[in-house]
């Protein structure tokens, strides 16, 4: 069976970090992987994870598994940073969650669950998307379109068009919404057109989907949380796909969940048993590692506060390394105004580089960036930021 496939392609994103770690260039730069990266290009393990895993290892007492859903102490953190402590979708057992193996696997869980309910449904996402979005539902069996996002010549959102795009989705089908931090874009709407978001959202009828894969590294963990509190105040059922592969740094322990909401808990109950059923027939229950973490930190108030401001950290930084990149760009004369780096969300830059000047910065430069332009701005640092910038004017000449 074997000698008849032939191999699949690299993947867009990760397949890069293969190539990044094969260059043997001294000088080489990983821009691409969406990973934070501290000053000495180091992906940190946070000091309140650290304190959290050392009292684990003395707490834990069995290996045994987990329910199929996940430990309910871990579902109620998550509700709590999706809503906020005290909302009432989750006092009124209106919101329930699952603990899945990193963000993506919450969106394949998501995917799978609403394909048994809506089997001709399409699903759609935003024009550009994260790379793995069409796959993950392509997998899950869903025809996925696409609406309007993203206006190039202006680097900007273009709320009309995809207003316009979202109000002629059929009743039923799936859109897929970034609570924050676009991925790959950094453009997100404003709260005033999140407001008119959810007005299409209740009037077309479609099902609203969250990937939420970057809590906290907008403006903050509350401030970014908006459009949820707001789909959630109209009593429109959704679900959310959410991850702590970032904002705990807990990239390689898997840990995301997906969660759905409606206005009634029996019939939210009911739908999340077969939440429980996609689960078990994949992968039967979580691994615990990741989630206990999170519940020791998030149980902890001086250790949720340690993590707090680590998360400060990281957003800060990003942002400071925005204005440094629009600093050392336009102190090359290159003649565009790069300035909207400095106005995007998140840890992606959509440079507006083409493909043909990807490619030549990685095969010149050994620099390696996402094939649409997406740079990794927390892979840069000072000392890199100079021959990165000089080799991006050289590009553009
Ligand atoms: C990214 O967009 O780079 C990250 O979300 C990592 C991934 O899995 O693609």
């Amino acid at each position: 069976m074997f000698e008849s496939i032939s191999p699949a392609p690299p993947d867009a994103i990760l397949g890069l970090t293969d190539a990044f770690k094969a260059d043997t260039n001294p000088r080489k730069i990983n821009l691409g992987v969406g990973v934070y990266k501290d000053e000495s290009g180091q992906t940190p393990i946070l000091t309140a994870v650290k304190k959290a895993e050392a009292r684990l290892l003395e707490k834990e007492t069995t290996k045994s598994y987990l329910p199929i859903s996940g430990a309910q102490a871990y579902a109620l953190g998550v509700q709590e940073l999706l809503l906020g402590e005290g909302h009432a979708l989750i006092s009124e057992g209106r919101i329930q969650t699952a603990h899945t193996p990193g963000g993506t696997g919450g969106l394949r869980v998501g995917g799978d669950f609403l394909k048994k309910f809506r089997p001709d449904a399409s699903i759609w996402v935003s024009n550009p998307t994260w790379a793995n979005h069409k796959a993950v539902f392509q997998a899950s069996g869903f025809t996925v379109k696409e609406y309007d996002y993203y206006d190039a010549a202006h680097q900007s959102l273009d709320f009309d068009a995809m207003l316009e795009a979202l109000s002629t989705v059929p009743a039923g089908d799936v859109v897929l919404l970034h609570v924050c931090c676009h991925n790959p874009t950094g453009v997100d709407p404003r709260p005033a057109q999140w407001e008119k978001i959810a007005e299409v959202a209740e009037v077309a009828g479609w099902f609203p989907f969250f990937d939420f894969a970057y809590q906290g590294f907008g403006t903050s963990v509350e401030a970014d949380r908006f459009p949820l509190e707001l789909f959630a105040g109209k009593n429109l059922e959704f679900g959310v796909a959410a991850s702590f592969s970032k904002n705990f740094g807990l990239y390689n322990e898997r840990t995301g969940s997906f969660s759905i909401a409606g206005q009634e808990k029996a019939a939210v109950e009911a739908a999340f048993s077969h939440v429980k059923t996609v689960i078990r027939s994949n992968y039967s229950n979580p691994s615990r590692h990741g989630g206990a973490i999170v519940e020791e930190v998030l149980g902890d108030p001086a250790l949720r506060q340690e993590w707090l401001e680590e998360l400060d950290t990281m957003r800060d930084r990003i942002k400071e390394l925005r204005t440094a990149l629009v600093e050392g760009l336009s102190a090359r004369g290159i003649d565009r105004d790069f300035g909207f780096i400095a106005e995007q969300n998140g840890m992606f830059s959509f440079s507006g580089l083409t493909p043909e000047q990807v490619k030549t910065l990685k095969e010149q430069n050994s620099i390696y960036i996402v094939g649409s332009g997406r740079i990794n701005v927390a892979g840069i640092n000072r000392d890199n930021l100079n021959p990165l910038c000089d080799a991006i004017a050289a590009v553009m000449d």
